[in-house]
């Protein structure tokens, strides 16, 4: 009753564990898989973090590394350690796991992470996520441009990548609109609206900068729900929801706006593996009260293209205020 379809892959439940600290091992991984889960996307592998690890280790080990074929030789060898490390954890999952497994690349430049992920794709990985996740903050850098390097990073991403490729991206584009258009006619098959970046936050006694909250707010989810009504009617690639969807009731919101499923993170971290269960179940009992019985029925019955009063999804700002 609650399968769906999502970038190509036919999903048991539109109930996707997003990447992040529940997809970082088979354990956790099997248990999403238990709890009903209809796809799980790894932990990303992130190119900075992997650069920045090789970088030390090169400094700490400089005295041996005097020659450059050698610093080169090093610098590869303690990649290809880490992509080791990944192509295992996607081989077990596709071991033990019947549910579609997606790899996730984090990568701020893409050009030599394409071959890694299309080696994740080799090693059996159902699709590729790329997590995307620039922050403009060079103010000789046009909105135009931002646009224009998202869109040529999916295009190099897309010719390279055989097998199915999402992105998923925050919301600070200067024209959201073309930018997912541009990503569906380059044939990216699934968009996920939208990330939640690191928050930066000030430590007040300490004078220093801080972390916010890494996890999302229920209430978080109302960008990624208005995106996704203006565009899953008009575009071929498939919408996923993410951030704030912590709960059944806001996830059937994401599928009436047109989402083809969602990705969760902090309502599993918050509640435990059996949120997705108790998500699934209210999916279904909400379908039977309002006579669906498939999701093909209910996906995109509220997106812009589908109602009379389509314009409420362009609406910023309250007309009245409010006790009027
Ligand atoms: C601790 C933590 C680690 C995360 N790591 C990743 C990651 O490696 N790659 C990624 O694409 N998103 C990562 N995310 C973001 C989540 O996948 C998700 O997009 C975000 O938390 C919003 O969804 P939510 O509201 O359900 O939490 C992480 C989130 C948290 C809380």
């Amino acid at each position: 009753m609650i399968e769906t379809e999502y970038m190509g892959l036919r999903l048991s439940s539109p109930v996707i564990v997003s990447s992040g600290p529940l997809t970082q091992n088979i354990v956790s991984l099997k248990n999403a898989e238990k709890a009903g889960a209809g796809a799980v996307v790894l932990k990303s592998i992130f190119e900075e973090q992997i650069e920045a690890d090789v970088s030390r280790e090169m400094e700490d080990n400089a005295e041996y590394l005097s020659h450059s074929s050698a610093e080169e030789f090093f610098a590869s060898s303690s990649r290809d350690w880490y992509i080791d490390r990944y192509m295992k954890l996607l081989s077990e999952a596709k071991k033990e796991l019947s549910i579609p497994v997606i790899a996730s690349v984090s990568a701020k430049t893409m050009d030599s992470w394409i071959e890694y992920a299309e080696r994740f794709i080799k090693c059996g990985a159902d699709g590729i996520e790329l997590n995307y996740y620039p922050i403009s903050s060079d103010a000789g850098i046009s909105g135009a441009e931002v646009d224009r390097r998202l869109i040529s990073f999916a295009e190099k991403a897309r010719a390279a990548i055989d097998g199915p490729l999402s992105i998923k991206i925050g919301y600070k584009y200067s024209s959201l609109a073309n930018a997912i258009s541009e990503l569906d006619r380059i044939g990216i098959d699934g968009i996920v609206l939208f990330n939640r970046f690191f928050r930066p936050d000030i430590d007040i006694e300490k004078i220093e900068i801080s972390s916010g909250s890494p996890v999302s707010q229920s209430d978080e989810y109302g960008e990624a729900l208005r995106w996704i009504g203006l565009m899953s009617g008009e575009i071929k690639a498939d919408l996923c929801g993410n951030t704030g969807i912590h709960d059944g009731a806001t996830a059937v919101k994401m599928l009436l706006s047109g989402a083809k499923a969602v990705e969760v993170c902090t309502a599993v971290i918050q509640h435990g593996f059996s949120v997705i269960g108790e998500m699934n179940s209210f999916i279904e009992d909400w379908m039977s009260r309002h006579g669906y019985s498939s999701l093909s029925q209910v996906i995109g019955l509220l997106s812009q293209e589908h109602i009379e009063d389509g314009w409420k999804w362009e609406r910023t700002q309250f007309l009245k205020t409010i006790g009027q």
